[in-house]
């Protein structure tokens, strides 16, 4: 397609987060592997996916399932070997395509060498490579919280100072105002680049640098007691320095030395800041500072439409948009919204302009799974009994067959398997065309041959409390998307003439009928038409 090549692989391409601990095990104990993984590419080949994003698989001792680092250049045994990783990354490049990995510069594990060191004794010449403070009249040096819960101090009583870790106490935080530990991490950027990684996505990218005088956050006027701990504080100098923008910048050049890698940012930050990552002017920052409106807002008409339009008017220049519904840390979409508005969200998310997201299982409709209390594994949800902010419910084994453990494992899974597995895994929805699978499918292959869905121009035409309608466009190819946010009826008259067919419709059996003039759609409803 040739107007589709003067643009990269990931702005035309569609990204798959694989959770590796749940997406497939291939050596029977009970945990996802890089194994599993090359024996599923064809699955995601076959889906039409073009990059694939795998979450840590780097030694780690699991504190937090793999986001503690304790080898940067390593591959845990619990996911395999080196050749292992290497047999995934030829396979992945075989299929024609990308692999991004996971890379987590804003803290280490404890048990990384580097902290070993640091905390060894005060003069070790690691020491300035994590934050030290000492006390501040017996307490911790500020207010801090961790996310996780409780403070976001340590006390080392070896060394008599205190340790700042914005997660776990388990995952310090890297002091990168220090250019040694600027200079080691760019090391292990090049070390997975020169494999031929196609790029990361980099963890917590906005909370990398904290303010040099570690001043006190302000109280969240907004906290209520159902949020989490971490919310009491507003995390003004804890995150979102200024000087982070230089880090990325530093990491953006690396990886331009190299060529079309990618650098996706997770960052939650309001629109106005989130933009910014993009870099200012020749200062580049992340290709693809990860938009997640999608998750965090209400499933409201209005407030949805209002935020795309927000966020295509504050793109600088030259700032590619994308989009996602979920990852490993929010609750599902189908459980978020119901299984029927998912394909609308499915509608929504590859119809608009920007390179698209899918996290694992969302494809096949899966949902949170509830995990009784004794069974709880995320440090998240240990950490802080009471409120329920356990991440478990949307990291379940992915649902492949109706065989036992779903066709995961052979063995007992990690985490529990939805018991709603045998109605609703890949083998059995493969062969239902009406299927939220084959729905996922069809949109997808659609979207990656039309360049108007892929590169075209978005144009907002409608919203009202229950719908939006908008228009993708690219020279005389011309899309109209009108999605039903609700449960009921609504109706649509365009300003312009309509004319068109429906190419793919929440509801297969309509795919192929045409429109004329007003439009109608029934409950959890959505249509991509093409206007003739
Ligand atoms: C964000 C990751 O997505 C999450 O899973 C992890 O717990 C934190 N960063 C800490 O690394």
């Amino acid at each position: 397609m040739e107007q589709a090549a003067q643009h990269l692989w990931w702005q035309t391409g569609i990204i798959y987060q694989v959770y590796p601990r749940s997406f497939q095990d291939s050596n029977g104990d009970g945990v996802g592997d890089l194994k599993g993984i090359t024996q599923r590419l064809d699955y995601l080949k076959w889906l039409g996916i073009t990059a694939v994003w795998v979450s840590p698989v780097y030694p780690s001792p699991m504190a937090d399932f793999g986001y503690d680092i304790s080898d940067y250049k390593g591959i845990h045994p619990l996911f395999g070997g080196m050749e292992d990783f290497d047999e995934l990354l030829h396979e992945v490049h075989q299929r024609g395509m990308k692999l991004i990995l996971d890379l987590v510069p804003n803290h280490s594990s404890d048990e990384h060498p580097w902290f070993l060191e640091s905390r060894s004794s005060r003069s070790n010449p690691k020491r300035d490579w994590y934050i030290w403070e000492d006390a501040k009249d017996g307490h911790p040096p500020n207010n801090w919280l961790s996310v996780f819960g409780g403070p976001a101090w340590e006390w080392d009583e070896h060394t008599g100072q205190y340790y700042y870790h914005a997660f776990l106490t388990k995952q310090p935080d890297l002091n990168w105002r220090n250019p040694e530990v600027q200079k080691a991490m760019f090391d292990v950027m090049r070390f997975w680049l020169d494999k031929g990684v196609d790029g990361f996505r980099v963890d917590v990218m906005w909370h990398m640098i904290k303010d040099a005088q570690l001043r006190d956050n302000p109280h969240n006027p907004e906290f209520r007691e159902h949020m989490p701990d971490y919310s009491k504080l507003l995390p003004v100098y804890s995150t979102d320095q200024p000087e982070v923008h230089t880090i990325v910048q530093q990491m953006r050049g690396l990886l331009d030395a190299y060529d079309e890698r990618v650098m996706i940012g997770e960052i939650y930050l309001p629109i106005e800041q989130l933009v910014v990552y993009y870099g200012i002017g020749d200062n580049k920052g992340a290709h693809l500072p990860f938009n997640f409106q999608l998750i965090s807002l209400p499933w409201d008409a209005q407030q949805i439409s209002s935020a795309i339009d927000a966020y295509e008017g504050a793109l600088p220049a030259n700032g590619w948009p994308n989009w996602v519904l979920g990852n490993h840390d929010q609750s599902r979409i189908a459980s978020r919204i119901g299984l029927q508005q998912a394909r609308v969200a499915a509608l929504l998310l590859l119809t608009l302009r920007g390179t698209p997201t899918l996290y694992y299982g969302d494809e096949i409709g899966m949902q949170d799974v509830p995990i009784p209390l004794d069974e709880v594994q995320d440090p998240q949800g240990l950490n802080m009994p009471g409120k329920y902010l356990s991440r478990d419910p949307e990291r379940t084994p992915m649902q492949w067959d109706n065989s036992q453990h779903a066709g995961f494992s052979t063995a007992k899974p990690w985490l529990r398997v939805s018991r709603n597995f045998q109605g609703q895994n890949v083998n059995l929805l493969q062969q239902d065309e009406s299927s939220i699978l084959n729905f996922y499918r069809r949109l997808i292959h659609f979207r990656q041959e039309h360049p108007a869905l892929m590169i075209g121009s978005y144009k907002p035409l409608y919203t009202d409390q229950k719908m939006i309608a908008y228009l993708r466009e690219y020279q005389e190819q011309r899309f109209l998307i009108v999605l039903n946010l609700s449960h009921g009826v609504c109706y649509f008259e365009p300003q312009m003439p309509v004319h068109g067919k429906i190419e793919i419709s929440t509801h297969a059996e309509l795919e192929g009928s045409f429109v004329k003039g007003a439009i109608s759609l029934g409950g959890d409803e959505g249509i991509l038409v093409r206007l003739h």
